[in-house]
Order: structure tokens, then C-alpha cells, then sequence
């Protein structure tokens, strides 16, 4: 399970005697291990266990914010993957009732409200019912392992949101957060339906709603091997993170408006903060980058600030004005990018305050920020960037938000009103997925051109870039983007028979002038002998008669659309490059994340 990312780890077994063992550790799984060496326990003998790898959403990687998470009393251990949204209320409740918390999680909440349930009332002795009463006051999204040292033969597990499969096996059964985990045991799998919880035990398992209804999960025979199943069934990581596009979506947006306000993460800057802001820079490297200069069209149209995006390699040399009313926003899904930290470095330097939006908790730059926003893209293992890039456009618009929020510049029904508009993007990602066979199949057709332009105006620009930049790290392929009316300045030259350039159309429904522009930017070059491969608006029928490949995308608002066009360009770099028999997951010469400047 290592592949999904970990920044500690963690065992519970029940010896069968009633005894509940314990072991977690933050960092790599080695350390883990180390402790239960240290601790004798380097072979367990129990009835019933479980493990964890932790991605940090809430509290940063360290031991106490490890799981398996403990009750006061030690019989309770529980795992979770997910967001738990109203777990500072039940923080506050556990605590009024003297519940004394150990961590800085959401997680631990469970395990105290489980125990509570399980100590008392009408669920009372009843570890199945003690759960499922409380995934009833669970908000979020959550997949929960439990086990009680009185239960030593159970293990009850339950989902909303977030990924739970059963593996049958022969005498024994298990729960995980995908098959990987017991593809070597078995493949006679069943997977859980949304609220659903299951209660395992020797005998096997049994499936009820949240009330203890009895229900039916998804029974399914998993025909991959471990390799295909740690990739969901893909041949690569990034296809699979192109798929879970919309889920990381929705899991950064989560959590974030509350009581019809912006919130963010540790944001450890007050309103008056964010009022006192006069200018904007966002500093980011590659892809991160691009979603910075998305965000700049989005800022300055809602909060009426300047936004400077700058390469992050280039900032601190070029002796930026910065001061303490300049607010700095770092983009980073590694949050180690060295390029990012040193300009962040600079920036406090320099008095500015520092806003973090990273995907990876306890990094080295959201610790260096002021503030913090995280996107909750999960794990990205592929090396270019996909889900993560989404991810961060996101949050940058919720930066954005809480900036025109702070200042004014948006009434709080417009700010309510952006953000419901955002929620509606997973939505139309996962439609967007729904279409790209015949990108697919495009990309196999030019897994042979020598270069590939790309055009866009207004945030269509951005996605150009991010275009080309993918083609160029997984395809090894020449491609440039450019802002289309860039095109007489110089680069339509570059136009000659049959050289495919792919065009980002804006809606014809938004900035009507910039529409046109573009197809008569398009019909320019298709005159000149270009193949044109034209994303656009489905129903643009306009833009039809000059597309020789169309790509439709459904219609979202003008500032949204690099959420639903960026993605037919991530799928068509990734199958030129698989058509070009390279490695998309690591193409050559490239890291995950650059710690070196
Ligand atoms: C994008 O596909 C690349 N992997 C690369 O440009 C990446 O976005 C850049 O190195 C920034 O990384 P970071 O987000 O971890 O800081």
C-alpha cells in the first residue's frame, strides 16, 4: 500500500485474549517496522488486525498523529481515510464531556465516539450498532476500520465517499481502501455502496446502511495483477490519476464554505489580513505555475487586485517590490520544490505574508508559510502533474474568493454563488472522462508529428501552456503554447502542412469578442495548412466547419473552463507518449518534485 503515499504508518491486532496491540510510527514504513523490532513485535499472533499508510489531511505527519487512533481506554483502535467536516464540533463535545484528545486529527474523534456508543446507551456491548451510530453524525467523507479489544473476533468497517472493498477469502476476510491490499489472498472482492458498513469475521461478512438495514455490496472478481491493481486496473499511475480528477476536486473544495463563508485551512490570517492586501504574486514552478496563471484572471476579475504570477526561479533575482500589505501565494503539490521554497524564503524576508497551497501536509513550505490552504489531490505518483494541477486551480480560486470575501469586492450571495459553481465542476470533469476514447484514439493518430502548437486566448492561454508542457515531459515532443494573438507576432511562421495545432476555444456564451478572435486566428491557420484540433464548447457548432479534430467539453463558466479543457489535453500526451512506447508515469530526466534548484 505503499504506493499511496504515506507519511507514516501504523498496526492494531487483537491477540484473541482481549488484549489490543498498538504500533505506529511517522515517516517511511522501515521506521515502523524498526519499532516493532524494537518492541518484540515483529511478528504479531492475533484474530484480527489492521494497517494504515497515512496521506496527512488534518495534523502533520508526526507519531501522535499516526493511526491507528485509541479511545482514553485503549480498547477502541480506528483508521480512516478521508475528511471528517464536522470534526471540530465533536472535538468541542468530546472535550466538554472530559475527554482528554492526544492528537491533532479528525480521526480521533471516532474512536472516542465509538467507545462512548459502545460504553453505553442503547448500543451499548454492540460494536456493529456502536458504529453505525456513529457514521450517523459523521459530515465528510470517510472510510473507518474498527476494532474493540472486547470484539476480538470482529472488524467492522464502514464508507461515505471514500473507497472500502471486501475481500472474501477461504477462513478469512478482508476490508481495504482497494484490492491491492489483499490481491495476494484473494480476488473474490465486494465492493461497498455510498453509507454502507460492513461487519467482517471469520464466518465472512455482512453488509447493512448506516441503520442497520441489511444491504448488498457490489460482489466482483479482481482480474488484475497486484502491479495493474496498485494502478486501479490502469497501466500507469497518471491514467489513473486522470481519473480520479473529479474526487480530487470535490475533496479540495470540501469543508471549505461553511455558514455561507470561505473558509481556509489553517489560515492564520485574519479578514483585516487579507484587507490589508495591495498586490498579489503568485510563485510556482511548471504546471503549478499554469494554475497560478489561471487563478491570476479569476483574482483580479473578483477582488480588483494586481496579480503577478512569476516563476518561482525567477523571483527572488529579479529584486521583486514587495512589502507586508503584498500577499505571496506559494503553489506547490510536493511543497519541497526548492525553486518555490527559496522564493517563499525571500518573500518573508522581504515581509510579505506567505499563503501556502499544497498537497502534501507537513511539507517544507506550507511550514515556512504564514498560511495554508491544502489540496486534498491525494498521492500524485505519476510525474506530471494531472490531478494535483486541478487540484490547485481550485484552491487558488478559493484563495481568490476569500480574498473578494474579505474586501467586499464580492456580496456574500456572489461569493456562495462562485463557490456552487465550483462544487459543480467534479461533475463535469467526470463527464468530460466519459468522452476521451476518441482523444485516445487521436493521440495514437499523432504519435508521429515532429511538433504540436497550442493556442488559447484569456484563461485559455494558461491551458495552452499546461498543453504543451505535458506533451513535452511525457512524449519528448516539441510543443509550444502561446497566446493566440500572439500568432501574427511571429509564430503563425511556424505554420506548414499538416503540423496539428490544438486550440482552446473559449465558450461562445462568454466573452463573445474573444470567441470570434479565436476562429478567425483558427480559419488563419488552417489556411496555412494546419490540422486543427479544436477543444470547444459542446454545441459550438460556430468553430465546427474549422476543426479537423473536435473535441467537445460540456459548458461551465468562463473562469471554470480550464477545470473540464485541460483534461483532454492531459489524456492526449499520455497516449502519444504510450503510443511512443515510453513510460508515463516516469518519463526521462524528470522527479516528482525538484529539490534542487
Ligand atoms: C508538471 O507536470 C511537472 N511535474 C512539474 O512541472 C511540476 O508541476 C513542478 O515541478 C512543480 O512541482 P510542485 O508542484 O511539487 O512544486
Amino acid at each position: 500500500m505503499e504506493y499511496r503515499g504515506y507519511d507514516s504508518a501504523g498496526v492494531a491486532v487483537l491477540d484473541g485474549g482481549g488484549a489490543l496491540t498498538v504500533e505506529r510510527k511517522a515517516g517511511r514504513l522501515a521506521n515502523l517496522e524498526a519499532a516493532l523490532d524494537t518492541a518484540g513485535r515483529s511478528s504479531f499472533a492475533g484474530t484480527a488486525g489492521m494497517g494504515h499508510t497515512r496521506w496527512a489531511t488534518h495534523g502533520a505527519p508526526i507519531d501522535r498523529n499516526s493511526h491507528p487512533h485509541r479511545d482514553g481506554s485503549e480498547r477502541v483502535a480506528v483508521v480512516h481515510n478521508g475528511i471528517i467536516e464536522n470534526f471540530a464540533a465533536l472535538r468541542a463535545e468530546l472535550e466538554a464531556a472530559g475527554v482528554e484528545l492526544t492528537s491533532d486529527t479528525d480521526t480521533e474523534t471516532a474512536a472516542h465516539l465509538v467507545a462512548r456508543a459502545y460504553a453505553e446507551g442503547d448500543t451499548k456491548g454492540d460494536l456493529p450498532a456502536s458504529v453505525r451510530a456513529v457514521c450517523r453524525r459523521l459530515e465528510g467523507a470517510f472510510t473507518l476500520v474498527v476494532t474493540h479489544a472486547d470484539e476480538p473476533d470482529l472488524v467492522v468497517a464502514a464508507r461515505r465517499s471514500s473507497p472500502l472493498v471486501v475481500g472474501v477469502g477461504d477462513g478469512e476476510t478482508f476490508v481495504a481502501s482497494d484490492v491491492a491490499a489483499f490481491i495476494e489472498h484473494t480476488r473474490d472482492a465486494i465492493e461497498l455502496g455510498q453509507d454502507q458498513l460492513v461487519v467482517i469475521s471469520r464466518d465472512g461478512c455482512e453488509v447493512t446502511d448506516f441503520f442497520g438495514e441489511p444491504a448488498q455490496g457490489k460482489p466482483f472478481t479482481v482480474d488484475w495483477d497486484l502491479s495493474a491493481a496498485e494502478k486501479g486496473g490502469h497501466e500507469y499511475f497518471m491514467l489513473k490519476e486522470i481519473e480520479e480528477q473529479p474526487d480530487a476536486l470535490a475533496n479540495t473544495l470540501r469543508g471549505h464554505f461553511e455558514s455561507g463563508r470561505i473558509v481556509l485551512d489553517e489560515q492564520r490570517m485574519s479578514d483585516q489580513d487579507l484587507r490589508d492586501v495591495d498586490k498579489v504574486f503568485v510563485v510556482a514552478c511548471g504546471s503549478a505555475y499554469h494554475s497560478g496563471l489561471v487563478a491570476k484572471y479569476a483574482i483580479e476579475h473578483w477582488c480588483r487586485l494586481p496579480v503577478e504570477v512569476e516563476l518561482a526561479s525567477e523571483f527572488r533575482y529579479r529584486d521583486p517590490v514587495l512589502d507586508r500589505d503584498t500577499l505571496v501565494v506559494a503553489v506547490s503539490q510536493s511543497g519541497e520544490t526548492a525553486d518555490t521554497l527559496e522564493a517563499v524564503r525571500h518573500a518573508r524576508e522581504q515581509k510579505a505574508r506567505v499563503l501556502a497551497v499544497c498537497n502534501t501536509n507537513g511539507a517544507q513550505i506550507p511550514r515556512e508559510s504564514d498560511a495554508v490552504l491544502y489540496t486534498h489531490a491525494g498521492p500524485e505518483i505519476g510525474v506530471a502533474s494531472t490531478k494535483a494541477f486541478l487540484a490547485q486551480i481550485a484552491a487558488n480560486y478559493l484563495v481568490g474568493l476569500a480574498l473578494a470575501q474579505a474586501r467586499g469586492t464580492k456580496y456574500p450571495d456572489e461569493v456562495a454563488r462562485e463557490f456552487a459553481e465550483l462544487e459543480a465542476m467534479p461533475a463535469a470533469v467526470h463527464k468530460v472522462l466519459s468522452t476521451v476514447d476518441q482523444v485516445r484514439e487521436l493521440g495514437r493518430r499523432m504519435s508521429d508529428a515532429k511538433a504540436v502548437l497550442f493556442l488559447g486566448r484569456h484563461v485559455g492561454f494558461p491551458v495552452a501552456l499546461e498543453g504543451a508542457l505535458k506533451l513535452k515531459e511525457l512524449a519528448y515532443m516539441h510543443a509550444e503554447g502561446f497566446a493566440a494573438g500572439e500568432l501574427k507576432h511571429g509564430p503563425i511562421a511556424l505554420i506548414e502542412e499538416g503540423l496539428p495545432v490544438v486550440v482552446v476555444m473559449p465558450s461562445p456564451k462568454g466573452r463573445a469578442v474573444l470567441h470570434a478572435k479565436l476562429v478567425s486566428n483558427i480559419s488563419e491557420i488552417q489556411a496555412r495548412g494546419a490540422r486543427t484540433i479544436v477543444i470547444a464548447e459542446e454545441g459550438d457548432e460556430t468553430v465546427r466547419p474549422f476543426a479537423d479534430e473536435l473535441v467537445e467539453v460540456p459548458a461551465v463558466p468562463t473562469l471554470l473552463q480550464p477545470l473540464v479543457s485541460t483534461v483532454p489535453l492531459q489524456v492526449l500526451a499520455a497516449e502519444i507518449a504510450r503510443s511512443r512506447g515510453y513510460d508515463v508515469d516516469k518519463p526521462r530526466n524528470l522527479a516528482k518534485s525538484v529539490t534542487v534548484e
